[in-house]
Order: structure tokens, then C-alpha cells, then sequence
């Protein structure tokens, strides 16, 4: 075995996994030096100095075939990655290779990837609002131009589809230069957005990067410091602004972590490396604004287990100028985009920033959210009718906004079948002005979901209106197109949940009697509450013919039939069948409402869709021209609905 080195040559003494122990006699290699072995096609990066004459490594490549005793070359420099204009439209890995199969770049520079951030006299201190176009983050978390935001989400809560959107949705306008890079994510996202570019015709001011999940970790942790470097030319030689995206962020500091297991060093809280704070500081701190360039970065940040407690989350958050936190809940409620409107923040939140009124408003719109989000439990226990009037309004009003502030995206036009929209902040601020004056008050709540500017409510509800006066008109008719009434008999037959709700209330009487009956005795005292069930009747009507045969005005039928239970049975299932649009609105309620959820769920569940508890909205969006705009008066007997369920 060849254990003589020679002046700039070392050997390998020892090859765990990714760390490599590497003898060099003539001289020592100063830490993040870059060793080549194998001819080139190993890298490892110097990472500590155990003693006089041994360093230990990480390679940023596979270590397969290397072994005791082989010859590893000291670069003499450190990791070094090209930049200039030649490196614009292309697409790298960790060590600036190409990676679109297409030539490497020429006119190029290499600097290394290991920078200090600019110092503090350097940096600029304008703050100025980054326009995404997408209401709620324009709105109650506005961007910072030059700053740092964070996407924070668990999985599969939307942090891509964000990301992906907000790429739509600035690079255009966006006259710097555009750097994405992925980290330790799939690599099928990375071919998705390079081909996404370039039909949309934008790569020629972008430049991608990645290390994404099947690199080794040397190269996941180092992929971040070859952005930045490319980064930080365009800002500070070219003079340009820099947006940085960055898909994940979370898998850095994972990176980190196993590296530093690797390494031998004493895990910390939770098992993450003991340098966590100054590895991410390290990244963080170089995305910068100088008075020169502003590198504005938004990185997408997966949350373990949906845990915000969790050390990497919140080292990423103490970095952040605003941080729009996804939750699950909302995701699975079909509220995209899902941001958390009362754990999400911004610094740039503040009267002298965005302006008195839309400072004022925002507070306004927290202060609702806040509201509803308390009242939640008292409704789910009471129901909504034992609100005070201005708590319902305030319900209300916060129920229309969540819905104001969903917004169907580009990114998902392909599957959600629904065209995305880009809405100014003049137009979100002016909506959710309008919800909080009450002037949509009497629209349905599905009138505002998945829309743009708000005026399209009102298109939205004209559309529907001229189907619904359809359905009272033509009630046989009715019968055949609205699927209540289908519906009705083949879920309680077929489906055994549905059943229960619905129809098995006709057969099994006493149970289904039980929760239909709060609604009819419920009758005498909420008269006026039941009224909304009563207008809704037009399909109760259809429902009830075939059971009750009482046909057209079933409405008043209703109340009277309230005495016979076996009645009630039939009648209150019109109600919970003319829901099935209602559903929609219903639904967040169903979910306040714990037990409500029995009730809930027929509504829920007519719909093909068990999506959960998302079904409900998602669904009507697809069914939203047939059926949920018909619905629209269903409003009012959602909160029946539950109100009932509540006090049975
Ligand atoms: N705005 C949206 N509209 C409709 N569906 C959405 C939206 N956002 C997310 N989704 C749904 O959620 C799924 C997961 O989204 P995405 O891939 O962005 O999650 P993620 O948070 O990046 O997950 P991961 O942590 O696994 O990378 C999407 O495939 C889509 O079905
Ligand atoms: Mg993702």
C-alpha cells in the first residue's frame, strides 16, 4: 500500500460512508480546501483537522470505489463554481457542471462558494412591498423587496405550489435575475419547473440549481453556497436585483445533520448538529440588500411533523422579514392557498410601510379571524343561534373573508380545471373591504371561494341565479336534474354514511327522526331561523314528494309535518338533502362542530368527492355551476343544520 504523499497529495486512511480521513505528511490542507481522488471523480471537502498530519472530509460525490491507501490530490483552493452572464438560462449542480445536457458555459468566472456575507455598512435599509399577486400574502403578509420570507408547512400542505406560483407570478414583472434552487427535494420538481420556464419563455433570465434528494449530503449542504455565489454576482458585479427561490430549505439544515453524524459530533436537541444556528446563519446572513442589489429570497421551509416548535423551523423563522406559515387544516378544508392567517407575520405589516388604511385593514381582517377562530368551540358545543347577533355577523363576515382570500393559481390550472388569477393589491385590499362593510352579506359564501377581484362574486352569482329560479320553477324537473333527489334514495340504500343522514332518516326513523326533529322542533322558537330550510324547500319539496307526495310547497308542509315524527323523518331529510350544496357552506361548520360532524357528514357526503373535510368546498367548485350556486340560499340552513344538531 502506497503510504508515502507526495508535496501536494495525501492518502486515504479512513472511508466512512460520506466523511473520508486523509493523511497528508508534506503539508496540511486548511479547512474547506477541495480534494479530488480517484481522478477527479471523487470531491471532498475539507471539513476539520484532527491532528498535524490527518484531516477529515465530506465528500460532495458518491465515495463508491474509494479505499485505504488511494492518492487523493489537494486542489490547492477550495469549492469554486462559474459565474457571469454565460451562466444565465443554464441549469447546474453543486460544483457548477451543467446539468440541461447542454455544453458548459463559456465566459465565465469561478469564485468560491465560501463568501462572507456584506458588511453591515454596506447594506441597505429601504423597505419597500414585493407585489405577488396573490391576495392574502399581498394583503395580511406582505413580502419585503430585498428580504426574506418563508413558506413553513408540513407535507404536502402547498409550500411548492407557492413557491411555483409566486415564480409565475413575479419573474415576469421581475426585471433582475431569477436563481432557483432546490435542495434536497424531488428531482422530477426541478425537470418540471426548467421545462415550466422555458415554455413560459422566462429562462433567459433565470438560473436553476440543484442538489436535490439523491445527492450525497455533502453536496445537499453545499448546493445552497453555490446559489448564493451566483447570487451574489449579479448583485454586486452586474448590479442587479436578485430573486432567490429556494425548495427547501429545511433539507440545508438536514443536510447539516447528517453530515455532522457523520462526522462523529454530539447531536443536539431533537438530533440536529450542534452548529445548526451558525450553518444557517452562515447561508442566511449573505442573502442580503446592498445599496447596489437586493437579493429578495423566498425559501419554502418543511416543518416535521407540522411541529413550529421544532429547532430547525424556528432558527429558520428568527432569519425571516415575513413568514406565512401553511397549515394543514385549512389545506384539508380545500382553502388554498392554506396560509394560516394568524400564525403567519410580517414585519413589513406596519402603518409606515404599507400605509394607515391598509395597516388598519389588516388589523381589521386578524381581529375577525381571531374572533371566529375563538367562537368556534362555543358554536360547536351551542350552535350558531346562540350567538349574539353581532358574533353571527362576525362569523360571517370572517367565513366570507376566508373564502375571499383563496385563490385559484397557475400552478394548478392543470388540475384543478380552474383558470388562476393574479389579483392587484388595489382590488384584495378593496374586497376585503367590502366583506368587512358587510355588502356580501347576502351572497353565498361560495360566491366569493376560488375567485379573483371580488366583483366576480357577483358574476359568479348571477351565473347561478337563473339555474336556481330553474329549479323552484320546474320542481319535476328539478327532481331529475337536482340529484338530491336521486341522491337521496340511492345513499340511503348504497351508502351506508350518506344513508344515515339522509334517507336512513325515512327508514330508520328513530335515530335519523332524532337529528332531522331538532330542526323541526327547533321550528317553533328559530320559525324565523328554520325559514331559510323552508325557502330551500323548493328541493325538500322534490324530496319529499315521494315519500309525502305533498309536492309543490312543501316548505310549509314542512313545519306541520315537524309533529309527525315519522314525518319528520321524510321532511327533515329534504332539508339535510337540499343541503348538498349547502354543504359547502356547512361544512365549516360541521367542523367547528364536533358533533355536528354526524350531521355534517351527509351533507358531506352526497358529494362523490370524500375528499374529507375539503370535499365540501373543493367540491363545489367543480359542482359549483350545477349545484352550489342553486344552494346559494342554503346559507342560513347550514347554520340550522348545525344549530339543530347541536341542541338535539
Ligand atoms: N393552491 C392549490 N390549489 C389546489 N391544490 C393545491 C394547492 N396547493 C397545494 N395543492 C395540493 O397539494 C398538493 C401538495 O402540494 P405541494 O407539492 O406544493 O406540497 P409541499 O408542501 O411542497 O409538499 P412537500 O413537503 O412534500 O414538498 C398538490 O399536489 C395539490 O394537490
Ligand atoms: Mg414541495
Amino acid at each position: 500500500m502506497n503510504n508515502e504523499t507526495s508535496a501536494s497529495g495525501g492518502v486515504v486512511v479512513a472511508v466512512r460512508g460520506g466523511v473520508v480521513d486523509i493523511r497528508f505528511d508534506a503539508h496540511l490542507p486548511p479547512i474547506y480546501s477541495l480534494l479530488h481522488a480517484r481522478e477527479g471523480k471523487i470531491a471532498i471537502e475539507v471539513l476539520s483537522q484532527l491532528d498535524a498530519h490527518r484531516v477529515r472530509g465530506i465528500a460532495l460525490t458518491t465515495t463508491e470505489g474509494l479505499a485505504r491507501g488511494n492518492p487523493v490530490e489537494d486542489t490547492g483552493g477550495q469549492l469554486k463554481v462559474p459565474v457571469g452572464k454565460g451562466i444565465l438560462s443554464r441549469m447546474f449542480d453543486v460544483f457548477g457542471n451543467p446539468i440541461d445536457r447542454q455544453a458548459a458555459p463559456s465566459d465565465v468566472q469561478w469564485r468560491n462558494v465560501h463568501r462572507a456575507p456584506p458588511p453591515l455598512a454596506r447594506r441597505s435599509t429601504k423597505s419597500e412591498i414585493f407585489e405577488t399577486g396573490i391576495k392574502v400574502i399581498d394583503v395580511l403578509v406582505p413580502l419585503e423587496r430585498g428580504g426574506k420570507g418563508g413558506l413553513f408547512g408540513g407535507a404536502g400542505v402547498g409550500k411548492t405550489v407557492l413557491l411555483t406560483e409566486m415564480i409565475h407570478n413575479m419573474i415576469e414583472h421581475q426585471k433582475g435575475i431569477s436563481l432557483f434552487c432546490g435542495i434536497g427535494e424531488r428531482c422530477r420538481e426541478g425537470e418540471e419547473l426548467y421545462r415550466d420556464m422555458k415554455a413560459a419563455g422566462v429562462l433567459p433570465n433565470m438560473v436553476m440549481v440543484f442538489g436535490q434528494m439523491n445527492e450525497p449530503p455533502g453536496s445537499r449542504l453545499r448546493v445552497g453556497l453555490t446559489a448564493l455565489t451566483m447570487a451574489e454576482y449579479f448583485r454586486d458585479d452586474e448590479h442587479r436585483d436578485v430573486l432567490l427561490l429556494i425548495d427547501n430549505i429545511f433539507r440545508f439544515i438536514q443536510a447539516g445533520m447528517e453530515v455532522s453524524g457523520l462526522l462523529g459530533q454530539m447531536p443536539s436537541r431533537l438530533g440536529y448538529q450542534p452548529t445548526m444556528g451558525t450553518e444557517l446563519s452562515g447561508l442566511e446572513e449573505r442573502i442580503a440588500n446592498t445599496d447596489t442589489g437586493a437579493i429578495t429570497s423566498i425559501q419554502a421551509v418543511y416543518v416535521p411533523a407540522d411541529d413550529m416548535t421544532d429547532p430547525a423551523a424556528v432558527h429558520v423563522f428568527s432569519h425571516l422579514s415575513t413568514s406565512i406559515v401553511l397549515s394543514r387544516k385549512r389545506a384539508g378544508e380545500g382553502l388554498y392557498p392554506a396560509v394560516d392567517l394568524l400564525q403567519s407575520s410580517s414585519k413589513m405589516a406596519t402603518p409606515g410601510i404599507v400605509g394607515e388604511r391598509h395597516y388598519l385593514l389588516a388589523q381589521k381582517i386578524r381581529e375577525t379571524l381571531a374572533t371566529y377562530e375563538n367562537l368556534k368551540d362555543i358554536i360547536a358545543m351551542l350552535g350558531l343561534e346562540q350567538l349574539a347577533p353581532e358574533d353571527r355577523q362576525v362569523v360571517n363576515r370572517a367565513r366570507r373573508l376566508e373564502r375571499f382570500l383563496t385563490q385559484p393559481f397557475f400552478a394548478t390550472e392543470q388540475f384543478s380545471g380552474i383558470k388562476g388569477k393574479l389579483v392587484s393589491l388595489k382590488d384584495s385590499i378593496d374586497g376585503c373591504e367590502r366583506i368587512l362593510r358587510d355588502e356580501f352579506k347576502d351572497y353565498p359564501e361560495s360566491a366569493l371561494y376560488m375567485i379573483g377581484a371580488i366583483d366576480e362574486a357577483k358574476a359568479k352569482t348571477q351565473a347561478a341565479k337563473p339555474a336556481a329560479k330553474a329549479e323552484p320553477g320546474s320542481k319535476p324537473g328539478a327532481k331529475a336534474d337536482l340529484k338530491p333527489a336521486t341522491d337521496d334514495k340511492p345513499g340511503a340504500k348504497v351508502g351506508p354514511k350518506p344513508a344515515t343522514d339522509a334517507k336512513p332518516g325515512a327508514k330508520d326513523a328513530p335515530k335519523p327522526a332524532t337529528d332531522a326533529k331538532p330542526d323541526a322542533k327547533d321550528a317553533p322558537k328559530p320559525a324565523a331561523d328554520s325559514k331559510p330550510e323552508a325557502k330551500a324547500a323548493p328541493k325538500p319539496a322534490t324530496d319529499s314528494k315521494p315519500e309525502a307526495n305533498a309536492a309543490p310547497k312543501p316548505a310549509t308542509d314542512d313545519k306541520p309535518d315537524a309533529k309527525d315524527a315519522s314525518k319528520h323523518a321524510t321532511d327533515s331529510k329534504p332539508d339535510a338533502k337540499s343541503d348538498p350544496k349547502p354543504a359547502t357552506d356547512s361544512e365549516p361548520d360541521a367542523k367547528d362542530a364536533s358533533k355536528h360532524a354526524t350531521d355534517s357528514k351527509p351533507d358531506a357526503k352526497p358529494d362523490p368527492k370524500p375528499a374529507g373535510d375539503s370535499q365540501p368546498e373543493a367540491k363545489p367548485q367543480p359542482q359549483a355551476k350545477s349545484d352550489a350556486k342553486p344552494a346559494r340560499a342554503p346559507e342560513p340552513e347550514v347554520d340550522h343544520a348545525a344549530a339543530g344538531a347541536h341542541e338535539s
